[in-house]
């Protein structure tokens, strides 16, 4: 028998929900031949000229320390000249904190900002894990509906009509997961002046920045007039190069901010895997063909996903994603709007793994991915065709 704990455990942790990506996943291991849909990392494997450099750099005994906790400094220099160029950011090394994937990025800049009872606005559908950061940081995140009828568009009344004097921060992800929203430079724009507007911090998860189709643009909100000083860019190595192991991000934040960040930063990670930081340099310095060939093969098979829920109208609806390699189904079947069950029904009834819309506060839903083979989405839509027939 296991000790009852819970009186001892902290009252924050146990009030947050368990996670209903990861029942998900767990229940997928107890089906057989399983169409993967649900899972937000890149399918592809991380590209060869970017392992050779992480063993040569554990062959070279390159590896075997702690790095400045900021970082290597080349590979900080090469990041601020990937931003200048790709985000239009005029960044300094000293502005860069290399760091645990994104996540710890974010972390780290949300532990910075945020005192005890702080609000944190946060678009939704959202991504989960955004949220648990400002609870982990004693925050309250307030989760402001976006328009789905309009791409899950920011709504920007209801964004300034949930801000208080103790509104702190925006906290958002574009591309977004899960909606696979790209907010456009109007709407990034408008965000700008509500947040200098109201004082707050922009805290962004820029994850899937390379990802988007139809020929539209990312936009670093960062890179606009004013913007830069309140603004705590994330950035991650995880999906536009196929890392997601290898647990190596980035952050940028102006020069004063960066000391207060470190101080997060620090106990979190102290640095960011020195291996990992050689692997990065070599994914900065080397041919860029990888990602472009990613890109391409997403946008195929976001075309292919859409092609497919376009033949299941009473079961499905959708919003096209303009970026990220995500799609946010609404279930239209009468009475099943209930993610979880609907979820589970799919994966035990016909071995399709999709993640219930709940997770990412999104009922009625269910996040589909497609960095994965065209035959997966193929098997996983003829499979429920046939079951919804
Ligand atoms: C929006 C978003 N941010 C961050 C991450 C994780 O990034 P990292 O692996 O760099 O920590 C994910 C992973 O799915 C994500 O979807």
């Amino acid at each position: 028998m296991f000790a009852d704990i819970h009186h001892l455990v902290s009252k924050k942790i146990v009030d947050i929900p368990k996670s209903a990506i990861h029942e998900m996943t767990r229940l997928s291991k107890t089906v057989d031949d399983v169409a993967f849909l649900s899972w937000a990392k890149p399918t592809s494997g991380t590209p060869e000229h970017i392992k050779q450099a992480a063993e040569q750099a554990i062959r070279e005994d390159k590896t075997g320390g702690y790095s400045e906790t900021a970082g290597l400094p080349v590979l900080r220099e090469e990041i601020a000249k990937k931003m200048k160029q790709k985000n239009s950011i005029n960044a300094d090394p000293q502005e860069i904190i290399v760091t645990v994937g994104a996540i710890e990025g974010l972390s780290s800049a949300v532990m910075a900002v945020v005192d005890p009872g702080d609000e944190v606005l946060i678009p939704v559908p959202g991504y989960s894990t955004h949220i648990r950061q400002v609870v982990l940081a004693s925050g309250k995140p307030v989760l402001v509906p976006t328009l789905e009828e309009e791409g899950f568009r920011l709504d920007f009344n209801r964004l300034e009509d949930s801000i208080t004097p103790k509104t702190k921060a925006i906290l958002y992800s574009s591309p977004n997961n899960p909606t696979g929203a790209v907010y456009s430079e109007e709407e990034l724009r408008a965000l700008a002046e509500i947040a200098q507007k109201n004082d707050l911090v922009v805290i962004t998860d820029e994850a899937y920045e390379y990802f988007v189709f139809d020929g539209g643009r990312h936009l670093s909100i960062a890179s606009i007039d004013g913007m830069q000083d309140r603004t705590i860019s994330c950035f991650t190595f995880t999906k536009t190069y196929a890392m997601t192991g290898w647990r190596v991000g980035y952050l940028h934040a102006s020069q004063e901010w960066i000391p207060q960040i470190t101080k997060t930063h620090i106990p979190l990670s102290i640095c960011a895997p020195v291996v990992s930081q050689y692997a990065a340099l070599a994914a900065l310095t080397g041919s860029q063909e990888c990602v472009d060939d990613f890109r391409r093969h997403y946008q195929k098979t976001r075309d292919l996903m859409c092609r497919r829920l376009d033949r299941m109208p009473e079961i499905f609806s959708y919003q096209k994603p303009k970026g990220a390699y995500l799609m946010f189904p609404r279930i239209e079947l009468k009475g099943e709007q209930d993610s979880m069950t609907f979820a589970k029904k799919l994966l035990m009834d016909v071995h399709v793994s999709t993640t219930p819309g709940v997770a990412f506060k999104g009922e009625g839903h269910v996040r589909m991915s497609f960095c994965v083979p065209e035959t997966t989405i193929d098997t996983a839509f003829d499979r429920m065709e046939e079951y919804f027939s």
